[in-house]
């Protein structure tokens, strides 16, 4: 399984504050938003990663990850020249995909929640067994922003909608996608909307319609976030840093994510936590260390976990 993370765009609902800064470059409190997006995908247990972006941006993410291998990760890099559309990133990135199974998460989108990655874990265990493709719901209070998917009274989805201006039902679609290795031909297929963007909800129709689509509902235990304006920046920032503080955790701490997953070891993880000891974000990875991971829920195993029976 493989793992793109969109983070191009325009970003111009941001602007003047992207106007020489990619939007997935700026800080959600204490660390660059690709951060949050990046870890949910380590939580996925994937570590093949693509991240795609306009051609100005690139290089900075070049310099923030290199080739990955500090979080024991492979990332490569791919460029969106114009952002038109979402299913896009299944086009530019068909050769890098190279046939297999791929999840696709926005680059402004933050995940949070107890039992996130055996969720995540489950959907990849779903698509590697051939079960088509997995998208995650939320209820929100302004469905008419986002995609709308409604359901039957037997919990089957039966409408996806972009942005309707009467939405069926309160449950908006969210920016990450688990799809089987036949997105590319998909993806290929789409026409653009009539706002002259392929469109992930008709990506996501043609499972449906074929009977390939499952939708995992992200319950009151979740928050999903996206950061995409002034005031939804500050509130994520807001988030996280109640969070944090309150619990003394960290979100998307990617070294500490690397270490408990057994993408890198202590001697890695060690020498980064040093290196970033002046910060709370630095320190949650020298405490990860130090600590025994806490038990995953349901029972589950860490990927690379030899430390418990
Ligand atoms: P949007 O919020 O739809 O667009 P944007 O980031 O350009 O912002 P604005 O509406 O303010 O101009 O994008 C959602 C996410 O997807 C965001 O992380 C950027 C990314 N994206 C791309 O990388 N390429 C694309 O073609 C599109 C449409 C979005």
């Amino acid at each position: 399984m493989k793992g793109i993370i969109l983070a191009g765009g325009t970003g111009t609902r941001l602007h003047p504050a992207t106007l020489v800064v990619n939007k997935q470059l700026l800080p959600v409190y204490d660390k660059p938003m690709i951060y949050y997006p990046l870890s949910a995908l380590m939580l996925a247990g994937i570590r093949e990663i693509l991240i795609i972006s306009s051609p100005e941006y690139l290089p900075h993410y070049r310099i923030l990850f290199g080739d990955g291998s500090a979080l024991g990760l492979q990332i490569a890099y791919a460029q969106q020249p114009r952002p038109e559309g979402l299913p896009q990133a299944f086009t530019i990135g068909r050769d890098w995909i190279a046939g297999e199974p791929v999840a696709l998460v926005l680059g402004d989108n933050i995940f949070f929640g107890n039992g996130l990655g055996p969720m995540l874990r489950r959907a990849v265990g779903r698509v590697q067994a051939g079960e088509g493709a997995t998208i995650f719901s939320y209820r929100v209070d302004d469905p008419e922003r986002y995609g709308v998917i409604a359901f039957d009274s037997d919990a089957r989805a039966v409408s996806i909608e972009e942005k309707p201006e009467r939405p069926r039902s309160n449950h908006a679609i969210t920016g990450l996608y688990v799809f089987d290795a036949d997105v590319c031909d998909h993806a290929a297929a789409l026409i653009p909307s009539d706002r002259g963007e392929l469109e992930i909800t008709d990506l996501a129709r043609r499972y449906m319609e074929a009977g390939a689509l499952h939708v995992e509902p992200m319950g009151r235990g979740f928050a999903w976030l996206d950061t995409g304006t002034h005031d939804s920046l500050l509130e994520a920032a807001e988030f996280v840093r109640t969070i944090q503080h309150r619990q003394g955790i960290q979100i998307a701490c990617l070294e500490e994510i690397a270490y408990l997953q057994g993408f890198i070891t202590r001697d890695m993880a060690e020498a980064r936590g040093k290196a970033l000891v002046k910060t709370a974000y630095g320190r949650a990875i020298l405490t990860a260390i130090e600590d025994a991971p806490a038990p995953l829920p349901f029972g589950e195993r860490r990927a690379g976990d030899r430390r418990r029976g």
